[in-house]
């Protein structure tokens, strides 16, 4: 049995501000996430100032609602942790200062999380009994990265690779606004694609071989071309409603060429590094095509936690909280945010 534990858990770092309460790792007494996707749709993608301005607005309540919700007060806590990076440096500055804060104030521990760390300990809020098996490979796939890691242990990490260029979910959202399908873009390709072809255009899949990157920029461009072809008077990039495109076909054909290459490059490493269980997280993961074929591709189990674990969220830093905790971790109230800061 693992030593208990309770920590707030604290996240800003791009457009979610979220916070949480979660006892020893794996239960979570309360979890608070204030969107702000509302804010950004205008602009077609995160406006950073404007995040960073959402943050500050309701951060302080958003903690508070935690704590209340989870009925505790910070002196039943054992530590607070915070997303220390990667992600927008104005954002992630708000919530690592309302950490340090309370925690100088209430003379509790402090631990910088690494994000995409806290997305993999995501699988142990939905762990019940079974621990997750290692090594565990872990796709990370949403607006901001598409990150392939093997974990070999806790808090042990290889990177693999990742997006060289767009992200999976940035791709989504740009195919998105090219097709004036709005913003958030996965959810609208997803529904336009039904009913579609994607066998319709064969649009090319970035293999990359002999890496475990990835790459949607040729994809994309590859989109953007036929659509000027069935299009030629394009205006500012994006497609005009009156103008009769196979929408339906475009949509199915750029969503089924991400997947293919999502699932078979995750699948390859699987199978050279030995994966036990494999974990898809991020707000990509939300898409069902994607889901079903790594179930249906898979030779090991495919985990792939609801969707509010797998979208930004406050429980998952807590979660991995808990074991930088255990292992010791404390860190300076004087530590920066990170943006740029890798796995490993
Ligand atoms: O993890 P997430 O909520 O947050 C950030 O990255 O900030 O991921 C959001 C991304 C967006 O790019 C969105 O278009 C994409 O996840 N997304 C999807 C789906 N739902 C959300 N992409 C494909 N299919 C979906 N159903
Ligand atoms: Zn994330």
């Amino acid at each position: 049995m693992d030593q208990t534990t309770r920590i707030l858990g604290i996240e800003s770092s791009c457009d979610e501000t979220a916070a949480a309460v979660v006892e020893n790792g794996r239960s979570i007494a309360s979890s608070i996430v204030a969107s702000q996707i509302d804010l950004h749709a205008a602009y077609g993608g995160i406006f950073p100032e404007v995040a960073s301005r959402a943050h500050i607005e309701c951060i302080e309540s958003v903690v508070s609602q935690a704590l209340s919700t989870a009925h505790v007060g910070l002196e039943s806590l054992d530590a607070i942790a915070v997303t220390r990076g990667p992600g927008l440096a104005g954002s992630l500055v708000v919530g690592m200062n309302m950490a340090k804060g309370m925690a100088m104030g209430a003379g509790l521990p402090l631990i910088g999380i690494n994000h995409l760390e806290a997305h993999l300990y995501s699988l142990w809020l939905v762990a019940d009994e079974n621990e997750p098996e290692f090594p565990l490979l872990g796709l990370i796939v949403s607006g901001g990265h598409t990150e392939l890691v093997l974990m070999k242990n806790h808090l042990t990490y290889q990177r693999l690779g990742g997006t060289l260029d767009d992200a999976a979910g940035e791709a989504f959202d740009k195919i998105a606004r090219l097709l004036d399908l709005g913003f958030p873009g996965g959810p609208a390709i997803e529904a336009a694609a039904e009913g579609g072809d994607p066998t319709a255009f064969d649009f090319p899949r970035a293999w990359l071989e002999g890496t475990w990157d990835f790459s949607f920029s040729g994809l994309k461009t590859a989109v953007l071309r036929e659509v000027r072809e069935l299009e030629p008077d394009l205006e500012a990039g994006v497609a005009s409603p009156s103008v009769d495109l196979p929408i339906a076909d475009l949509a199915a054909s750029f969503q089924a060429a991400v997947v293919d290459v999502l699932v078979g490059k995750t699948l390859s490493a699987a199978d050279e590094f030995g994966a036990g269980q494999l974990l898809v997280a991020g707000g990509v993961s939300a898409n069902r095509s994607l889901r079903t074929t790594f179930l249906a591709r898979s030779k090991v189990q495919v985990r792939v936690p609801p969707i509010e674990l797998c979208t930004d969220n406050a429980a998952m830093i807590a979660a991995a909280g808990h074991w930088r905790y255990l292992a010791g971790q404390r860190d300076a109230l004087d530590i920066d945010v990170m943006p740029n800061w890798p796995i490993a």
